[in-house]
């Protein structure tokens, strides 16, 4: 049980976003294409043939975006940037225009009181570097690290919190393992390759924005407690195996300079033997790690779950969410304690956390009532503060998300935001969740000591 709930005075209280989930205009000002772009024409790959083509419409009502989370009091926001809007071909001749939006995003958050927090890197790598084996290539790390320059010597007089990658588990999981994420391949020899090499840029790019750049850097990581079935020791053996390939696969390079003994026993004869000095480059000092949390896992082993051979079981009783994910708020406060334990006591940010419920149709009176994403905040928000009373240097929450999006390849058919988003119209209507959590940041917290507030 937590004692009296009150956040720090400088904890960050925001909401987060990605460029090709909101931004829309896909090609505008002459951008170049990404990987999703092709991906989303590619036929049955994304639930009723959904595009980014409009998605939010946000490249063009980003100022009216903004005010709204000035409106609901939020002091943060985490954005990412689509690399082809900027460089459209990946490398090379650099696109002013695209530049220029996000440099008038970020004129627009400081205008309105909310500090930027830009990632690199969220999924939507340039088509143009896919046809030269995108990250697959080993060149792909200084191709990244003069893009993330580009950036920083724009926007670092400005954005004093950047992320490399989002997730690069789920980069290489779904986009070179499993294909169901672009750029769509299925490939067990592909995946640790893509792994590396997005370590590889991962490490250039921070070690670019040290000759550069003033501020904080560091890296984005999707982590769930992984838990075992029962304690036979094959389940056992599949959770140990579970954990490296999506907790320790990242984390483990960056701060120890070695990929966890596992991931040879997973992937078997497609796990390279890897050049002992790409290390040096991998585990640079970073100052921060973003993490990512939804849910937990709980497996056993299981021979038909390739490659990995863990199973996921489903509990009986337990609440879950539209994406098929357990509500497992405990979790929250469980990882953000291992990464301290493991990893040393940095400073942690939660960059994404939220929840894709069913949300009733808009009522008359103009609400959009969300009770069960409204509970999902609160007991993940008061999880946070468990994990600081137990001396987790966290410094921030960024909710996922600020608004309704396309969800990947779900397309329009999960709704993750506090802002519901009405695609035909593009009205946006904050829901309950929203309104919770704008009382949660005025009163630092304070509110998460009352009972969960009742919706009906
Ligand atoms: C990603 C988001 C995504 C969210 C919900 C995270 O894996 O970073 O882009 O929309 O989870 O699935």
């Amino acid at each position: 049980m937590s004692s009296n709930i009150l956040f720090p005075e400088d904890f960050i209280w925001g909401s987060a976003t990605s460029a090709y989930q909101i931004e829309g205009s896909p090609l505008a000002d002459g951008a170049g294409a990404s990987i999703w772009q092709r991906f989303t024409r590619t036929k049955g790959m994304m639930v009723n043939g959904d595009t980014g083509d409009v998605a939010c419409d946000h490249y063009n009502r980003y100022a009216t975006d903004v005010a709204l989370m000035k409106q609901l009091g939020m002091q943060g926001y985490r954005f990412s940037i689509n690399w082809a809007r900027v460089m459209p071909s990946g490398r090379g001749a650099i696109n002013e225009k695209g530049l220029g939006f996000y440099d008038r995003l970020v004129d627009c958050l400081l205008e309105n009181g909310i500090a930027p927090n830009a990632t690199l890197y969220h999924w939507d790598l340039p088509a143009a570097l896919d046809d030269q084996g995108g990250w697959l290539n080993r060149d792909i790390a200084d191709w990244f690290a003069d893009y993330a320059e580009v950036m920083f010597r724009k926007l670092d007089d400005r954005v004093k919190l950047w992320a490399t990658l989002n997730e690069p588990w789920v980069v290489t999981d779904g986009g070179y393992l499993h294909g169901a994420l672009a750029p769509g391949h299925r490939n067990l020899f592909e995946a640790p390759i893509a792994s590396h090499n997005l370590l590889r840029a991962h490490g250039a790019a921070v070690q670019r924005y040290r000759s550069v750049g003033q501020h904080e850097i560091g890296i984005v990581v999707n982590l769930e407690p992984k838990y075992a079935a029962s304690q036979k020791p094959e389940d056992l053996a599949a959770v140990a195996r579970t954990e490296a390939y999506f907790n320790r696969q990242y984390l483990d390079p960056v701060f120890l300079g070695k990929y966890p003994d596992e991931m040879a026993e997973i992937f078997g004869e497609a796990w390279p033997i890897w050049p002992a000095e790409d290390f040096d480059l991998i585990r640079q000092p970073i100052d921060f790690v973003g993490i990512n949390y939804y849910t937990r896992g709980v497996f056993e082993h299981s021979e038909s779950a390739w490659p990995v051979k863990a199973g996921y079981v489903k509990q009986v009783g337990a609440t879950y969410s539209e994406t098929g994910w357990e509500v497992f708020p405990e979790g929250l406060s469980e990882i953000l304690l291992w990464v301290k334990n493991r990893y040393g006591n940095i400073p942690q940010y939660v960059t994404e956390n939220g929840s894709a419920f069913y949300d009733a149709p808009r009522a008359e009176n103009g609400k959009v009532i969300d009770p069960l994403r409204v509970n999902y905040l609160y007991k993940h928000l008061r999880e946070m503060h468990v994990a600081m009373e137990k001396g987790v240097n966290l410094k921030g929450y960024f909710a996922w998300s600020f608004m309704d999006n396309l969800e990947w390849s779900l397309g329009f058919s999960k709704r993750f935001g506090l802002v519901h988003v009405n695609f035909e119209t593009q009205e946006r209507t904050p829901k309950e969740s929203a309104w919770f959590y704008s009382k949660v940041i005025a009163s630092k917290g304070e509110v998460l000591n009352q009972a969960m507030p009742f919706y009906g």
